[in-house]
């Protein structure tokens, strides 16, 4: 497995570019199967999870091309409809298929995902809102399987405890999309990935309306065509470029990002002392002599977001003063914390809230990712300890960020891809 070697302190500062959101190619791509014309998808990062999702296209008999920085799904028909388990369990979001998949070809078999670092992660939700659809579910060995010759419209309520879910809602209006009637999805997610999805289905003739709200009325379409479709850029990968100039004293330019979908964690930001300048070119943020504590929770957006907290939890980590975190979308979202204090933090768990006293300078150390954005979080924290430090296991990093190191090495950073035997 790989490690990054990363010296610090260093000042992260210079002009990078947002690359093309994971989380809106995903469920776009699994979105392709709703129609066998060829589709387009432009500006689809090239990482590990994409790469596993068109494995994924491929094992489903799609034709699947890179074409730099976009990606070709060749016209053609499905030969299979089961996602299976090995490769599910090696990327939750293969679960977007499920929706396209019952839409179009009446039935989908996707083993059931497992839980991961971060949480249970169930599915229930979009059981529930496929179910609603009229869609026949059962669960055995293993596997969701889910039948229906048509699907019908409805109106359903589709939120759990925590709040709306982003893939569930994706996946019920995708196969909304093709659904005999209406449906109207009543707290839908409103994540800016998720109004990029409905812009997707949008171009490929699907009826929707209600975008960007929390109220999602579909109005199915006999057929969806193909579609020529440019990805928003990432916002959580802008977010933790900007975190790492922030920790490290820094001055960083993130071209393409756009802010209106990093409303509150540019706020958090500012309340932490930061400069941050937002133009339509993309976001900049100069960081202060020192950093301010500020206390924030996760919710569904546009509260802040779960993605964002463990970078931020590193800012922080340097504040001069206390910060309190909530984690209202995952609480167990909190691995980081164990590996931040072996770095000197000064961390304390209670419940589903990490106590947070600055420090004023971390030491480098040996430190493990459990998920990609623990994992970049230790990255950010690295980058302004004091010393040598080793982020193990980053294939977790890879997942969600291109060569972030070579992003980091361009703004001033002295990190280095190092074969590790962990
Ligand atoms: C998406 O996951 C993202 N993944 C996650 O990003 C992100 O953390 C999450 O949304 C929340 O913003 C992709 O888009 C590929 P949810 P998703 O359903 O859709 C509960 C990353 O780092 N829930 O919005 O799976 C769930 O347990 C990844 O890029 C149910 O109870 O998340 C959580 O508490 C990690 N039942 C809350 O809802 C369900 O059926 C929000 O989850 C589904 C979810």
């Amino acid at each position: 497995m790989d490690a990054f070697s990363i010296e610090g302190p260093v000042r992260i500062s210079g002009e990078t570019a947002a690359a093309g959101s994971k989380n809106s190619s995903l469920p776009i791509l699994a979105g392709c199967l709703l129609t066998d014309d060829e589709c387009i998808i432009e500006n689809v990062p090239d990482l590990r999870d994409i790469r596993t999702m068109l494995r994924l296209l491929e094992m489903l008999g799609r034709t699947v091309e890179r074409r730099g920085g976009d990606v070709v799904v060749h016209a053609g028909r499905v030969t299979s409809t089961e996602a299976p388990y090995e490769l599910v369990s090696t990327m939750r979001a293969s679960i977007s298929v499920l929706g396209p998949l019952l839409a179009k070809e009446g039935e989908a078999r996707v083993s059931f995902p497992g839980g991961c670092a971060i949480g249970a992660r169930p599915i229930d939700l979009h059981l529930k809102g496929l179910a609603a659809l009229g869609a026949e579910i059962e669960i055995t060995h293993g596997y969701v399987h889910a039948r229906s010759p048509r699907l019908k419209g409805t109106t359903m309520y589709l939120a759990g405890s925590a709040g709306s879910s982003v893939l569930a809602t994706d996946n019920v209006m995708m196969a909304a999309a093709l659904a005999d009637g209406v449906t109207v999805i009543q707290s839908a997610a409103i994540e800016p990935e998720v109004v990029d999805a409905c812009h997707f289905l949008v171009a490929m003739g699907a009826k929707i309306e209600g975008i960007g709200t929390t109220t999602l009325t579909i109005t199915g379409v006999p057929r969806l065509h193909g579609c020529r479709y440019r990805v928003i850029p990432d916002r959580i990968e802008a977010g933790t470029l900007l975190a790492a100039a922030a920790c490290t004293g820094g001055d960083v330019f993130v071209r393409g990002a756009d802010s209106s979908h990093l409303g509150i964690v540019l706020d958090v930001f500012g309340r932490a002392g930061m400069t941050v300048t937002s133009s339509p070119e993309g976001i900049r943020l100069q960081a202060a002599g020192n950093v301010r504590p500020v206390d924030f929770e996760t919710l569904p957006y546009p509260g802040y977001p779960t993605d964002m907290q463990a970078q931020m939890m590193a800012v922080l980590a340097h504040a001069q003063g206390t910060s309190v975190i909530t984690e209202k979308i995952y609480p167990e979202r909190f691995i980081h914390v164990a590996e931040l204090n072996r770095m000197g933090a000064d961390i304390k768990l209670e419940e589903h809230t990490a106590i947070v006293r600055g420090v004023s300078r971390l030491e480098g150390a040996p430190v493990m990712a459990s998920d990609l954005r623990a994992g970049a979080a230790l990255v950010v924290a690295a980058l302004a300890a004091e010393g040598t430090s080793l982020v193990r296991r980053i294939y977790h990093v890879d997942r969600g960020y291109e060569r972030l190191e070579d992003k980091l090495t361009a703004l001033g950073a002295r990190i280095t891809r190092v074969r590790d035997q962990q």
